[in-house]
């Protein structure tokens, strides 16, 4: 039987992404940021899973306004990394599951989830940098990846209670898979940041951390949080943050699931580009 072990929450900021292949992660702007991520990506070899479920947002990369899936899943058996503007980030090629992208696609729509089957697509920074940020610069990506993309760009966007009702479905998706496979769930996006319009530049630090406190310790009165205070509190590009619910709503200690979770790993950072940056790891245990 597969089963989730752990999730991994993060920013995916693009100038992270560009620092990384520029070299210049050890300059002092962005060496405080790499440095959170150091016990990170010592942890990713100590506890290699088989396949990555990762849930990001596409940037008006693969899908445009001509189409735009609420929630779509990567079903191909590669994906490769998009031209954003300033050409393909030279990053390995995502290689996917589709078995089990298929079994989770199956599962997730027979629990009254409308997914978007996607069988082919390039993934943009909100993939690709988190892989980076956890995986640092191998020549290929250490396992399998499942892009699992949400609209959270053009409205209307799924609410924080969706996302996480979500993400138990995805979990009883992975665990009815007849294979033994370790699986981890990563939410990504976020933290508060806005890109646009008069309060462009917005960070609220007190508001990201007591979101994180609430996400660890009772995440589902989190998953309560209106989708109109991400977006007063954290900012227009803030709300990407109902991602991390997805991946939280299939850790163990969430209703139905017997079980407790632990904390391994919490960093938070401002700046990052426009961004303030979040980061946890957390293990079913
Ligand atoms: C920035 C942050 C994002 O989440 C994004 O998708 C694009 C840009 C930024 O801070 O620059
Ligand atoms: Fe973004």
């Amino acid at each position: 039987m597969a089963r989730i072990t752990a999730s991994v929450y993060t920013s995916h900021v693009p100038a992270i992404g560009a620092a990384i292949d520029l070299g210049k992660t050890q300059e002092p702007y962005w060496q405080p940021l790499f440095k959170g991520y150091e016990f990170s990506k010592q942890w990713m070899k100590d506890n290699k899973p088989d396949v990555i479920f990762l849930v990001y947002n596409d940037h008006a990369t693969a899908f445009s306004l001509d189409m735009i899936p609420t929630f779509a899943i990567g079903t191909a058996a590669e994906f490769i990394p998009a031209d954003e503007g300033f050409g393909p980030r030279p990053v390995p090629k995502v290689i996917g599951h589709p078995d089990l992208a298929s079994h989770i696609a199956h599962s997730v729509i027979q629990q009254d989830f409308d997914l978007t089957i996607v069988n082919k697509m390039e993934v943009d920074h909100g993939l690709t940098v988190p892989l980076s940020l956890m995986c640092g610069e191998p020549d290929a990506w250490p396992c399998q990846v499942i892009p699992f993309a949400v609209n959270v760009v053009q409205y209307p966007v799924p609410g924080g209670q969706r996302c996480f009702n979500l993400g138990k479905a995805i979990r009883k998706a992975v665990e009815s898979y007849d294979e033994d496979l370790n699986v981890h769930i990563w939410g990504t996006g976020g933290m508060s940041h806005q890109l646009q319009g008069a309060r462009a530049g917005l960070i609220n630090r007190e508001w990201d951390n007591a979101w994180l406190d609430q996400l660890i310790a009772d995440p589902a009165a989190c998953a309560a949080t209106p989708h109109i205070d991400y977006v007063r509190e954290a900012g227009s590009e803030g709300v990407e943050l109902v991602m991390w619910l997805i991946a939280r709503g299939a850790m163990q200690d969430v209703a139905g699931s017997p079980g407790s979770i632990r904390a391994r790993h919490r960093f938070y950072h401002v700046p990052a580009s426009n961004t303030a940056v979040g980061h946890l790891i957390l293990e079913n245990s």
